[in-house]
């Protein structure tokens, strides 16, 4: 048995914050387990920016950067936690920066701030287009200068708790094999989104599989607001690969075959820089009513050749080379195809606005978390910010927690479990093959679960998860080696998916309204008078989704029309 004090799983943004913060504020034994290399996190594709309100955001304040947080949320988000987190803005960037991360400038050596969607400001500070990945490497800079410890390459398996208080984790050491008991007082989930679950078209990086969220929903615990996913405007018409929202702040247009710049007939006054879940739709709508560019028509067209070849190489070089390898198409000289891809999960692990779960010692920070500040809806260039805020928020919880926690003392069960479902996926005879269960998986949420949405398609999709669900006990890990197994890594992860998928459905289905990202053809309106609540999902014992609501926190914003 291995033991720590406080254990942050995750080694992107938000588990490296916190780990920083915890080294910084506690002579307790604190480690990392992450699954990949710290580095190669998905933080590292967060291209775009940062929000913030700084000393020299003039006209601009934390109050209207809530304001434009709470709108884009479609009303959904808790107040009191986007409250927390527009006002802790200027804190996080200036500490980052004091750290090493290279914003890009004004001319007069101040962080430079860029407009993004729905913000009544520029405010998203940036580093050329490649701003989370600068973080990433900042940061994790920042904890080896501190003596943090990584348990690099391990996988989390599941999370053990009393019912009242966290008791350790389980996981899988990907280098040597092996399940390992972790005894832990305070556990930091951080282990990003789920988006993966649209396998075949999201700008997610292979690995955002949900771990941490699925390991909590089979711990029994609640999940939140799951049926709310994120389309991102602009993904790569071939793959997916994200287009950054700061192509369209540094002005670039979007067109659809005729060359018409179509959002002025969806958001007239705010254009290309609605928020997202608007101009997805507008993207998607383009494409279905044949007004879509290409021999297919299945794609539209960003255009920054206006813009210019010396800004495009200063504020967008990796929009560029990405265009140029994945795409080939050089946006200097003709516009980039893109469409909606899958980008973001709001919903995750229920949260409170301190990044609490309902089991003392447990807490996420990050995209895997609902705090919820995202509502239906997040703003681009909020995410970036939620990370380190919560990151930090966590951290310090955790210290203050662990700090007068009494000893755990984990029981051995869930460590037999694990070796037992491991044994039993390598020794399985089974004759279903992950890769194409899983292009399944993606089809059925892309196709019932995707940026439009209706009941007799949902239900139909609920079961085909459910029948993927049943599949899924016959796959089958081909490779028997303990070191390095990406092949049982990879069913892991498959299967965290697989009961994460129906946690987004139950409650999409229930969900009968469209608020934010949830467009649904057969509601078209918001419905507050019975939908203005979040959704609550838990796994119980005999493997059914149980569904409740909660309230959201309303203070200063009143839900009023969406209008950009
Ligand atoms: O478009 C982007 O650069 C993505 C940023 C974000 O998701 O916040």
């Amino acid at each position: 048995m291995i033991e720590y004090d406080i254990v942050i799983v995750g080694g992107g943004g938000a588990g490296l914050y916190s780990a920083l913060w915890t080294a910084e504020n506690t002579i307790l034994k604190v480690a990392v387990i992450t699954k990949v290399y710290p580095t190669r996190s998905h933080t590292g594709a967060a291209e775009g920016g940062i929000n913030a309100v700084l000393t020299h955001s003039v006209g601009d304040s934390p109050e209207a950067h809530a304001y434009d947080t709470v709108k884009g949320s479609d009303f959904l988000a808790d107040q009191d936690a986007v409250d927390i987190m527009c006002k802790m803005g200027a804190a996080v960037i200036y500490d980052i920066a004091h750290r090493g991360v290279p914003f890009s400038r004004r001319p007069d050596g101040r962080i430079a701030q860029r407009p993004f969607g729905g913000a009544s400001f520029p405010r998203t500070c940036y580093a050329a287009d490649k701003t989370g990945f600068y973080i990433l490497q900042t940061l994790y800079e920042q904890c080896l200068k501190n003596n943090v410890t990584f348990l690099n390459e391990w996988f989390l398996l599941s999370i053990i708790h009393n019912g009242e208080r966290v008791e350790g984790i389980t996981a899988w050491d990907i280098r040597n094999g092996g399940v390992h008991l972790i005894k832990t007082k305070a556990v930091i989930l951080a282990t990003g989104g789920h988006a993966r679950v649209y396998w075949n078209r999201t700008s997610n990086a292979l690995g955002n599989t949900g771990d941490g969220t699925a390991a909590v929903l089979r711990a029994g615990l609640p999940l939140k607001d799951m049926e709310f996913i994120q389309f991102h405007p602009t993904g790569l018409a071939k793959t997916g690969i994200l287009v950054t929202e700061g192509a369209r702040g540094e002005g670039g247009y979007l067109r659809n075959k005729e060359g018409e710049r179509f959002m002025k007939r969806y958001a007239p006054e705010k254009m290309e820089l609605a928020p997202r879940d608007i101009v997805a739709r507008a993207i998607q709508t383009e494409i279905d009513e044949g007004r879509g560019c290409g021999p297919n028509g299945d794609y539209i067209c960003l255009d920054l050749t206006h813009l210019g070849e010396e800004k495009i190489n200063e504020r967008l070089p990796q929009t560029r080379e990405h265009a140029i390898l994945y795409e080939g198409v050089d946006p200097v000289k003709e516009p980039i195809p893109i469409a909606p891809t899958a980008h973001y999960s709001m919903g995750g692990i229920d949260t409170d606005k301190l990044g609490r779960t309902p089991i003392k010692g447990l807490y996420a920070a990050g995209e895997c978390a609902c705090v919820s500040v995202h509502g239906a809806n997040r703003l681009g260039g909020n995410s970036l910010l939620d990370v380190l805020v919560y990151g930090r928020l966590t951290a310090l919880e955790a210290v203050k927690y662990a700090d007068e926690a009494p000893e755990t003392t984990p029981s051995l069960a869930k460590v037999k479990d694990d070796e037992r479902r491991i044994l039993e996926l390598m020794e399985s005879d089974g004759k279903e093959k992950i890769a194409d269960l899983r292009k399944e998986l993606g089809n059925v949420m892309m196709k019932h679960f995707g940026v439009f949405r209706e009941e007799s398609s949902m239900k139909e999709g609920l079961e085909k998860l459910y029948e993927i669900k049943e599949r899924a006990k016959h796959i089958k890990v081909y490779d028997s080696s303990k070191k390095f197994n990406t092949d049982l890594i990879t069913a892991l992860e498959f299967l965290n998916l697989v009961d994460l998928a129906p946690a987004i459905a139950v409650p999409a289905i229930e969900r009968k309204e469209s608020r934010g990202a949830h467009a649904r053809k057969d509601f078209p309106n918001r419905d507050d008078k019975n939908f203005l609540k979040h959704s609550v999902i838990k796994l119980k014992e005999d493997g059914s989704y149980e569904l409740s609501w909660k309230p959201v926190v309303i203070k200063k914003f009143p839900p009023e029309e969406r209008k950009y």
